[in-house]
């Protein structure tokens, strides 16, 4: 069994290279299309995916994309399956298989999510389809009163419930725990909240006996709340998260690839790139698993024409580029002005 999960961990974590997030489920998808006058249909769906998934050169910064279930049935412009079209070029298709959250009863204002019901056959069919890893994502808002002490408790346990099923199936499991970064909350609250969560989502993978060898843990950055002013320096969000982290991962875990959680494309790769420049000696990778971060400014390009796919695609390739730099601690902003 660990021979598997070690190929597939072994390839995401390469040098330079990060993970795309594409696998906003219809609604979302749908909203972020209608936002920029794109109509959302299972054919625009297919040409975006389409262009991202084969926009050359991608594969030098790209290791793994996180893929929607509809996407992994779909095929390029030429008629090859998506699947093929990345495996042929090294980069490891993976499947978001969690079905997004509802309240949870008992904790006002927190969520829990759903999808563990039948996610082993599902997992089965979608390795089948050529997936390698998986994403499940739980979401904190944060309030005066949430994340409660339930919420992270339980939010916690389905994680390490749907790690332990990639892993009995030989499927990288992607852990992400997202503190939302929606209010007007302190970056200590930030903080204080992240840690209370890390701290529960490792002792539920431990009680679960997940492989920590075998997950990636894709977590928030510690930032201020999107509506506080004034906002963190790149050095005092890298400084808080290498603090936390710190403090909560094990160095069994070999990569901690953050979302980017509706932080400026900019802002992101300035982010992680403080931190590899403070910390190039930490115990796991610290890169990348954006997925607004990688994809806006190719989706504003691309507008829902034919005609903007090289130039939306150049638009990905740049992000993606960036962010590769950032990876090591060798992006600044001159270079950014550059590209
Ligand atoms: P963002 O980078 O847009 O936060 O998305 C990452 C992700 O995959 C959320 O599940």
């Amino acid at each position: 069994m660990p021979t598997e999960l070690r190929a597939t961990i072994a390839k995401l974590v390469t040098p330079g290279k990060g993970i795309l997030a594409a696998d906003e489920s219809v609604p979302t998808i749908t909203k972020r299309f209608n936002a920029l006058g794109i109509e959302s249909s299972e054919e625009t769906r297919r040409a975006y995916r389409a262009l991202l998934s084969t926009t050359p050169g991608i594969e030098d910064y790209v290791a793994g994309i996180i893929l929607f279930e509809e996407t992994l049935g779909q095929k390029a412009d030429d008629g090859t399956p998506l699947v093929d079209a990345l495996s042929r070029r090294g980069i490891v298709p993976g499947i978001k298989v969690d079905k997004g959250t509802v309240a949870l009863p008992g904790a006002p204002g927190d969520l829990i999510t759903q999808g563990l019901d039948g996610l082993g056959e599902r997992l089965k069919a979608y390795k089948e389809k050529g997936a390698r890893f998986a994403k499940w994502r739980e979401v904190y808002a944060i309030t005066d009163r949430n994340p409660t002490p339930l919420g992270i408790e339980a939010n916690a346990e389905v994680l390490a419930r749907y790690a332990a099923i990639c892993q009995e199936l030989s499927i990288v499991p992607i852990v992400e725990p997202e503190v939302l970064i929606d209010g007007d909350h302190t970056l200590e609250r930030c903080y204080e909240v992240s840690d209370a969560v890390l701290h529960a989502v490792f002792r539920a993978l431990h009680r679960h006996r997940v492989i920590l060898e075998y997950i990636v843990l894709k977590p928030n950055m510690v930032l201020p709340g999107k509506e506080r002013l004034p906002k963190a320096s790149s050095e005092e969000v890298a400084r808080a998260t290498l603090a936390l982290l710190r403090r909560t991962v094990p160095a069994a875990v070999p990569s901690i690839n953050f979302l980017s959680g509706g932080q400026s494309s900019v802002d992101a790769t300035a982010h992680l790139n403080a931190m590899n420049v403070m910390a190039p000696n930490a115990p796991w990778v610290l890169s990348f698993s954006y997925a607004r971060a990688l994809q806006d400014d190719a989706m504003r390009t691309w507008a829902g024409r034919k005609e903007n796919v090289a130039a939306a695609q150049s638009a990905f390739h740049r992000r993606a580029k960036m962010n590769s730099l950032a990876r090591h601690g060798k992006w600044n902003a001159a270079l950014e002005k550059a590209a």
